[in-house]
């Protein structure tokens, strides 16, 4: 196989680079020459090498200088000395002064080749490992947070473009969607990340208490405050403060947040010092805030200052492709905790059967990944064997949400039907066929089918089929 990669050779001397040219070039490298050292030093700089061979001893500029000059620039690119027979010494020295290798005239061709081989090769190493680290920093970045669907992908660009500023993000989305969790990626992804996070939630606290625990009191400042006490403005001076369910802050409190989002500036309870604070604001709400504006139950200012950017996470229902990684996820994270059901190397051995992750599948999840995760840590410790069964899911999975089927009013599968819904609709046809056929009976059907009973138990409930006592018509 030929070698690849751009050599540049700088000697003076013409037979010395004619032959090294021809050496190279038949070997497969591209070959640049240069007479001297400042033309070397020029072609250096105007073109990618993968390597350098530099004559030692040459009239404008020694082998030295030049090898001094291309150190100051490039760090990485190896170079070679050519050296006169017997100038070890001299070679040494340009070793220390950054050269990778030298061979003294004449060389051995073969020598030569191998050597020059091994230092593009690692230098090539070395690139493509820097490349990978890098990329493995770009996913390590976020090393709690699971997604690969393009939605999820679209959002950690985002995050990921957004973290290093010190921008207002409003974070939106249903509940257990992760927006917690994204807001903490966002702050440990920013120069703020030594810095403290805190998170408030508004919903938790009557208004009095919501504005001295964010702007801090002092003594005095109304009848139970003995002592003066610093607010999360002040103390998350230079951090970032998440206000989770931002649509339950007080009208009072909206106008007081609003200063601190304009002047970077607020007040005591009590005081009339202005205490100034370089604090990040994310905001989270799975409420409709635009509404609330039209409504008038929020300040339409102030939506606009938190509303810089909007980070949307979808529902989960909407990015099913999460769905086996999630579950994966919260197997290792709860067998880890339970010390169960783990290989070698720490990772979860435990699988949902076809049946169970066909349901999880399908389950339209309101509670978004807190709900998965709920499920999957009940799986865990409820599993018995590293196959779950469909009956460790909890009933709710089986009855509601389950698999819909939508029908015409003829009862008729919808047109627009998906392969899903094609299958459960034969699967449930076939079933009630059977049952029909054996007087209801559900061990006969089950025999028939060859299923265990269990599991026709299961797809009767998850199919909704409506169970007709032996001999009903
Ligand atoms: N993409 C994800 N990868 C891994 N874990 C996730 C992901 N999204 C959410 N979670 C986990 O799901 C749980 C709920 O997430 P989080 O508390 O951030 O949701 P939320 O949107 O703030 O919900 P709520 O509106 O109810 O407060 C957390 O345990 C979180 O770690
Ligand atoms: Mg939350």
């Amino acid at each position: 196989m030929p070698e690849s990669g751009r050599i540049l050779i700088i000697d003076d001397e013409a037979d010395i680079r004619e032959s090294l040219e021809l050496l190279l070039e038949m070997e497969g490298y591209q070959v640049d020459l240069a007479q001297n050292g400042g033309e070397g030093l020029a072609r250096f700089e105007s073109a990618q090498y993968d390597m350098v061979l530099l004559d030692l001893m040459m009239p404008d500029k020694s082998g030295m200088e030049v090898l001094t000059e291309i150190r100051e620039r490039d760090r990485d690119t190896p170079v070679a000395m050519i050296t006169a027979y017997g100038s070890v010494e001299v070679a040494v020295r340009a070793l220390k002064l950054g050269a990778n290798d030298y061979f003294s005239k004449p060389w051995d061709n073969e020598k030569l080749l191998i050597e020059v081989a091994r230092m593009i090769g690692a230098r090539k190493l070395l690139t493509e490992n820097t490349q990978l680290k890098r990329a493995l920093k770009q996913r390590y970045a976020f090393p709690n947070i699971v997604g690969k669907s393009e939605r999820m992908l679209r959002v950690l660009d985002l995050v990921a473009q957004v973290a290093p500023s010190r921008a207002t993000i409003l974070i939106t989305g249903e509940t257990g969607t992760g927006k917690e969790l994204i807001a903490k990626a966002i702050h440990a992804n920013s120069p703020r990340a030594d810095q403290v996070f805190v998170a408030v939630n508004s919903g938790s606290l009557p208004p009095d208490l919501l504005e001295s625990t964010l702007f801090g009191h002092v003594k005095g400042a109304f009848t139970s405050a003995m002592a003066a006490r610093k607010g999360y403005f002040e103390a998350a001076n230079k951090g970032t403060i998440f206000f989770d369910e931002i649509s339950t802050v007080g009208v009072e409190t909206q106008a007081k947040l609003l200063r601190v989002l304009q002047e970077r500036e607020f007040m005591p309870l009590g005081s009339n010092e202005v205490i100034r604070s370089d604090v990040r604001i994310i905001a989270a709400c799975n409420a409709d805030l635009r509404k609330m504006v039209e409504e008038g139950k929020f300040r339409e200012d102030l939506y606009y200052r938190l509303n810089v950017i909007n980070l949307a996470l979808p529902p989960l229902r909407d990015r099913r492709d999460d769905i086996p990684l999630l579950v994966d996820h919260f197997f290792t994270k709860y067998c880890r905790e339970n010390e169960k059901f783990l290989d070698a190397g720490g990772r979860s051995v435990l699988r949902f059967e076809p049946d169970a992750m066909q349901i999880l599948m399908d389950h339209a999840w309101p509670g978004n990944v807190r709900e998965l995760e709920n499920i999957m840590e009940r799986a865990v410790v409820l599993a018995n064997e590293a196959l779950v069964p469909v009956s460790v899911l909890p009933d709710h999975l089986l009855h509601t949400g389950g698999m819909k089927i939508r029908r015409d009013e003829a009862g008729r599968l919808a047109p627009d039907a998906s392969l899903f819904e094609m299958v459960a609709d034969y699967e449930r046809r076939t079933i009630v066929d059977t049952l029909e056929a054996h007087s209801w009976s559900q061990t006969e059907a089950a025999e028939k089918l060859r299923i265990p009973l269990s599991t026709l138990n299961q797809k009767i409930k998850r199919l909704e089929i409506q169970i007709k006592r032996r001999g009903d018509k």
